[in-house]
């Protein structure tokens, strides 16, 4: 197994390596690398969801996808709640998966809950000739380029991450509509997350949209809310995937973020996915 560098200090690629037979060894160098980049990415998997959910099992307890507050009858139809599908693919004019062929905007995954996950695999099965493009940003780096004074000010700030809207804007099942960001419903966070492995601190924003920092005026946060926007995805700390089939990229939530391209409604795009939750959380 090979630890092949793509940018200087947040993103490799393994090589040689095959997920479905990987020993205890290779997974323990797997690990530190991840913790050590923040993204890798794996070409040639072509792991069924069994293989899938066993290798993603190996960095902890499973996390549910986000249902919202989809009734626990709906839920129960769900074939598998750990392994789940994005995809903009209908089928009988249903959507067979999550997110559809529409623009992600920079997030990350799940920061509105109190315990969010900090491993996301994302597996690519069928991929469009253009567009979908995965973006990912390094929150060390981007908390490295504050300022010193706007790094001083959020130091012993938080920010409420909303948990009613999608990444692509929409509301999720059982959740009202709202037009103040303070009534959106969400777990509370430190801007500044110091990495519980690792120990270094990362900006930790979760997503812009119906973001809200407590304490403040609507304006208030959203001004400063605007100002450490401008530092979360600088071009020298971003780094883009053009998906292959079979690509298997595992991102670690505490300190990267990501966003989609939109891509051609006409075209397929299939990607099987599972989200870990911390070590100690179940
Ligand atoms: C997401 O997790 O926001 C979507 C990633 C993707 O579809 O590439």
């Amino acid at each position: 197994m090979n630890v092949i560098p793509l940018t200087p200090s947040f993103v490799a690629e393994i090589q040689e390596i095959q997920l479905d037979r990987i020993t205890d060894s290779e997974f323990e160098r797997l690990y530190a690398a991840w913790l050590h980049y923040g993204v890798l990415r794996i070409r040639n998997q072509d792991l069924d969801d069994e293989q899938l959910q066993a290798f993603s099992q190996r960095f902890g307890p499973l996390e549910e996808a986000p249902f919202g507050r989809m009734p626990e009858a709906e839920k129960a139809k769900i074939k598998n709640r750990f392994v789940t599908t994005l995809s903009n693919i209908k089928v009988d004019g249903k959507p067979i998966g999550g997110l559809g062929n529409d623009e992600a905007t920079w997030h990350s995954d799940m920061t509105y809950s109190e315990t969010p996950p900090p491993a996301s695999l994302l597996l690519g099965i069928e991929i469009p000739d253009q567009g979908g493009d995965t973006h990912f940003a390094d929150q060390r780096a981007a908390l490295a380029a504050l300022p010193a004074a706007l790094r001083q000010r959020v130091e012993s700030l938080s920010v409420k991450h909303n948990a009613a809207h999608t990444s692509v804007g929409k509301l999720r099942p059982g959740f009202e509509a709202f037009d103040d960001p303070r009534d959106a419903p969400g777990a509370i966070h430190p801007m500044i997350k110091t990495h519980n492995e690792t120990g270094k601190p990362a900006l930790y924003l979760g997503r812009r949209e119906w973001a809200y920092i407590p304490g403040m005026t609507v304006t208030e946060s959203d001004d400063l809310l605007d100002a450490l926007w401008a530092y979360v995805a600088i071009k020298e700390n971003t780094w883009t995937q053009h998906w292959q089939p079979f690509d298997l990229i595992i991102w670690d939530n505490r300190c990267v973020m990501h966003r989609r391209d939109g891509f051609d409604q006409n075209s397929r795009r299939y990607m099987r996915r599972c989200q870990v939750l911390p070590r100690h959380a179940v």
